[in-house]
């Protein structure tokens, strides 16, 4: 079946077209979910968001609205972004591609790729692999990965947490869910082809495969993540050794020391 003929409680396909395709606002993550094609004008997207946006054909003038300014890029087929502010995005040279909306959380400013096609810097299940595009900058927050898997693979059958928002780069796959919420009766198959988008509700049960003799590649939406750093663990604090504190400066002991950090604050305590 077509991407856009499915949607149960396992699988959310979606029309690729200019605008709003999906409004999950009232998800305990609330996210909006946007389509921009070279027709038709820019996509305008609101403040009050962080926008994660994705080109899969052609390629897209990003303009992003910050105080007293505006700032205009130039992204080609496979790059991405991450926008905290107000912005727009129009396609051109047959260009389209996805914005993901978090509404009420503000990201950090960043423009990447192309997204390197071949196998990613960490494993993942049954033998693919996936790179971080746009990393949680805290635990918990969204994040942007790549997953590249090879010629014939098949995945498991499996879920998640919370949602997961897919759109297909290259490569062609295919992805079954069960039909019923229960997880039972027949498999539904759905083609995934370049730009193919759709959602994973949360605990929707789905498996994905390359179909073909070339690699599928994908670029997929987390609204959360349950590991991160935190205040109490991360690059900055675990690679600093205080030596001597300055007079009359402030406590340099973090607020919380947990096992991780306490020999450094043994040193400084
Ligand atoms: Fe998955």
């Amino acid at each position: 079946m077509r991407v856009e003929q499915v949607r149960n409680a396992h699988f959310w396909g979606l029309a690729s077209s200019r605008g709003l395709l999906a409004d999950l606002s009232a998800d305990l993550l609330p996210t909006l979910f946007w389509g921009f094609t070279p027709d038709g004008g820019s996509l305008a997207l609101p403040g009050g968001s962080t926008h994660f946006g994705f080109v899969w054909r052609g390629w897209a003038l990003l303009t992003r609205y910050i105080p007293r300014r505006r700032q205009t890029f130039k992204l080609g087929a496979g790059m991405y972004f991450a926008c905290p502010e107000p912005c727009q995005v129009q396609g051109h040279g047959g260009g389209g591609g996805v914005v993901v909306s978090r509404v009420g959380y503000e990201g950090m400013f960043q423009i990447g790729g192309p997204v390197n096609l071949g196998e990613g810097r960490l494993r993942y299940i049954d033998g693919g692999s996936t790179s971080l595009l746009v990393a949680p900058p805290r635990k918990g927050d969204p994040c942007i990965n790549h997953l590249h898997f090879p010629p014939g693979w098949k995945q498991s059958r499996h879920k998640h947490p919370s949602l997961r928002f897919t759109v297909a780069y290259q490569g062609q796959g295919k992805c079954t869910v069960p039909a019923y919420p229960d997880g039972s009766g027949p498999d539904v198959e759905i083609s995934v082809d370049p730009g193919s988008m759709f959602i994973i509700p949360t605990g929707g049960l789905h498996a994905i495969d390359a179909v073909g003799s070339s690699p599928l590649d994908i670029v997929t939406y987390h609204p959360d993540t349950l590991i991160g750093w935190t205040d109490d663990i991360h690059p900055m604090l675990e690679s600093t050794s205080i030596v001597a504190s300055p007079v009359g400066g402030n406590d340099p002991v973090p607020a919380a020391c947990d096992s991780s950090v306490m020999e450094m604050c043994r040193r400084t305590s």
